[in-house]
């Protein structure tokens, strides 16, 4: 006897996964994600409920400890944790996820009668043991608890190969015999594919990567809902599979490259390593009241965020600057690329915390044409996103990156530290160029004082 009749369990997982489809379409904007997260954990809350109400289950007191012990780690890293530090966050949960699937899939398999359900059995424990090790790996890399270049060595695409035909092999003998030792031999060798498959990926294309291992673990979900019959885990984790396929498509096309380049381009030596190198030609730099002067007598100006915006955490200032800015009548935009700082959507999330208006925003394809009408474009705390070798350098590692063209601009200023590259480790010759003046320095401290000129001004 449960608690729940099977019609109201039923709607009740109908209201979660409607909640769920209301959650996505709402991170699809910054001005409802929050909402749409509100959302989709109300959603999530819903399922446990439901699971535990309409169901005979064994072991309360242990499945409550786990629950327990989970939230326990979980909530406090996650309120923690920096907004730089996002995507290990979501590399180390999504680990998880694939994990849990994956074990659940190797205790269903003693119940297991129908071979159907062993495909289903198979498949939920390899892609959520690949998840598992490779966002493991991805976690290390992006944590630098192991070198972000890309690990290749030789031989490793033979026994990436041999890995996977044992793998699909023992596949096949547990969808024929249900052996579970076969089965762990199963697990074993996704968890080295998982491994093998994340060390060639380096530098700039990691957090695709945990994109695409993201969609993994949907698939191993909603594998996994097979196998137990249950049709939210198949809802959820098919939803899970898409959104990360179509973001793993997004941010390879919004980097230039192809899904199978980023997995595989190592082999190939087209890997993201670029050089770390800095050069000693001279560059112009220059003080914060020259910068003040540039920006306050010009009629409008493109301030362009990245990475380093958000590790100085000058969003409050900055969001000042334009307001003072403004003041003076001159018109200031924000240039958002799609891949500037470290996650998608992190302009945005950063510019929102500091209340700049949407309407400052523009996107890429959209600013691009502005940048020949614009005085000044401030670059802060960005690099690769303004990088010209994307366009002008074939084998550069950004070669064929979409970029935001501020070298059209009349003036351009870098607020930066030194003159050590970006993400993908290569020179910016835009640097040298005459038109480009450097303000060095933490970019909050560097904007409080181009600010405090502004305003002396
Ligand atoms: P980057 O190219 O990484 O450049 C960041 C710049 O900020 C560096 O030049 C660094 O120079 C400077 N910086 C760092 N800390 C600073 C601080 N406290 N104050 C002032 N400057 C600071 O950043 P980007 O232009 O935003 O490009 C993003 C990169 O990440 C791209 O290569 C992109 O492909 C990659 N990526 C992004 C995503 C997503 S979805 N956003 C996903 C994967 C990869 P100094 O050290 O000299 O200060």
């Amino acid at each position: 006897m449960t608690l729940l009749s099977p019609v109201w369990t039923a709607l009740l997982y109908l209201l979660a996964a409607v909640c769920f489809i209301l959650a996505l379409k709402g991170l699809s904007s910054p001005k409802t994600a929050r909402r749409g997260n509100l959302i989709g954990a109300a959603g999530a809350l819903v399922a446990v409920v439901t699971v535990f109400l309409s169901s005979r289950l064994e072991n309360i007191p242990w499945i409550l400890g786990a629950i327990a012990v989970g939230s326990a780690i979980a909530a406090p890293v996650a309120r923690r944790v920096q907004m730089t530090q996002m995507p290990q966050l979501v590399a180390l949960f999504n680990g998880v996820g694939g994990g849990a699937a994956a074990l659940v899939a190797l205790l269903e398999l003693g119940h297991a009668e129908e071979p159907w359900v062993r495909v289903a059995i198979v498949f939920t424990l390899l892609v959520g043991a690949v998840s598992f090790s490779g966002s493991l790996v991805t976690f290390a890399k992006l944590q630098e608890l192991m070198t972000t270049r890309p690990v290749v060595f030789r031989g490793l695409p033979v026994i990436m190969g041999a890995a996977l035909l044992a793998a699909i092999a023992a596949s096949a003998v547990v969808v024929v015999t249900g052996a579970v030792w076969i089965a762990i031999v199963l697990l074993l060798l996704g968890l080295a594919t998982g491994v093998l498959l994340v060390l060639p990926v380096g530098g700039a294309d990691v957090p695709i990567v945990i994109s695409l291992l993201n969609a993994f673990t949907g698939l191993a979900v909603a594998a996994s809902g097979l196998v137990l019959g249950n049709v939210l885990l198949l809802v959820a984790g098919t939803l899970v599979g898409a959104s990360g396929t179509i973001l793993t498509r997004a941010m390879a096309s919004a980097m230039g490259r192809s899904v199978a380049g980023i997995l595989f381009g190592a082999f190939r030596g087209g890997s993201t390593a670029g050089s770390t190198a800095v050069s000693d030609r001279p560059v112009r730099s220059s003080s914060p009241e020259d910068v003040a002067v540039l920006l306050g007598y010009a009629q409008k100006v493109l301030i362009v965020p990245g990475y380093g915006l958000a590790v100085a955490q000058g969003q409050h200032t900055i969001a000042e600057l334009q307001s003072a800015l403004e003041a003076r009548g001159i018109e200031v935009v924000f240039a958002i690329h799609p891949v500037a700082g470290r996650m998608p959507g992190h302009m945005n999330v950063l510019l929102a915390e500091a209340n700049v208006a949407y309407e400052s925003l523009r996107e890429m394809s959209e600013v691009n044409p502005e940048f020949k009408t614009a005085d000044v474009a401030l670059v802060v705390g960005a690099n690769d996103v303004v990088n010209p070798a994307a366009k002008s350098t074939p084998g550069s590692p950004i070669y064929g990156m979409p970029i935001l063209e501020v070298e059209e601009a009349r003036q351009v200023v870098f607020l930066k530290r030194s003159m050590r590259p970006g993400f993908a480790g290569i020179e910016n010759e835009l640097l040298y160029e005459p038109q480009t003046t450097l303000l060095f320095g933490d970019a909050k401290d560097s904007l409080t004082k181009v600010l405090s000129a502004v305003k002396a001004l």
